[in-house]
């Protein structure tokens, strides 16, 4: 499976998100664009008037932190998000992930730490994203139960793409890989590294 690396906004510098784009934008598959509430996680970021801003020659990987993403993915595909993923603990997983591929955009089920794997709503998403920390904040500690997870799922879904996502560096990056995880996102580590794109580059040869 062809590995990928979506840098975290979360971590790149606010006042200046459009700068950070370009200067690695050749380097990476795609930006990670996390969209908290503060009512799903205890965390506010920012919504679709945001993104609509944000030019790049890259997708926007759109991970929504949200109570209720029914009624945001369509302002979120207006706006260029590449694809959306959703969290499987919000009401109706899978009747989102069907509205976000009516929209024509590649649609992920995200399960946290303790929620465990639901198959159905892997098979019914067009990838899958494990969380390896309880998202809601950027620079948190890797969780190895991930990675249990991570090989449950690519041993039942030998061709899907599984994204993992916090507290992600070479060293966690190369387990998660080992485990069966293809799409890699980074935000502190990456942002915080003194060559983003040296970094980008050793990611994408993992
Ligand atoms: C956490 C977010 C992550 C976060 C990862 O809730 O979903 O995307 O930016 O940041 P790091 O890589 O610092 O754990
Ligand atoms: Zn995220």
């Amino acid at each position: 499976m062809e590995t990928k690396f979506f840098p975290s906004l979360l971590s790149a510098d606010f006042g200046a998100l459009q700068g950070e784009i370009l200067r690695v934008q050749d380097l990476v598959s795609g930006f990670h664009f996390d969209v908290m509430d503060g009512h799903f996680v205890p965390n506010l970021t920012c919504g679709p008037p945001v993104l609509a801003c944000l030019k790049s020659r890259k997708i926007f990987d759109v991970h929504l932190m949200i109570s209720a993403p029914e009624n945001f993915v369509e302002s979120f595909a207006r706006a260029g998000a590449g694809q959306i993923s959703i969290h499987a603990e919000t009401t109706r997983p899978a009747k989102v992930l069907q509205q976000i591929r009516d929209l024509h955009l590649p649609a992920g089920i995200v399960f946290n730490p303790n929620t465990p794997v639901d198959f159905d709503l892997c098979a019914a998403a067009d990838f899958v994203l494990v969380m390896s920390v309880e998202p809601g904040f950027g620079g948190q500690s890797f969780q190895e139960s991930s990675l249990g997870k991570i090989a449950a799922i690519r041993e039942r879904f030998p061709e899907k793409n599984i994204q993992v996502d916090g507290g992600i560096n070479f060293q966690t990056a190369a387990a998660c890989r080992n485990a069966g995880a293809n799409w890699l996102v980074s935000g502190s580590f990456f942002f915080k590294s003194e060559d983003p794109a040296q970094c980008a580059k050793e990611f994408l040869q993992l």
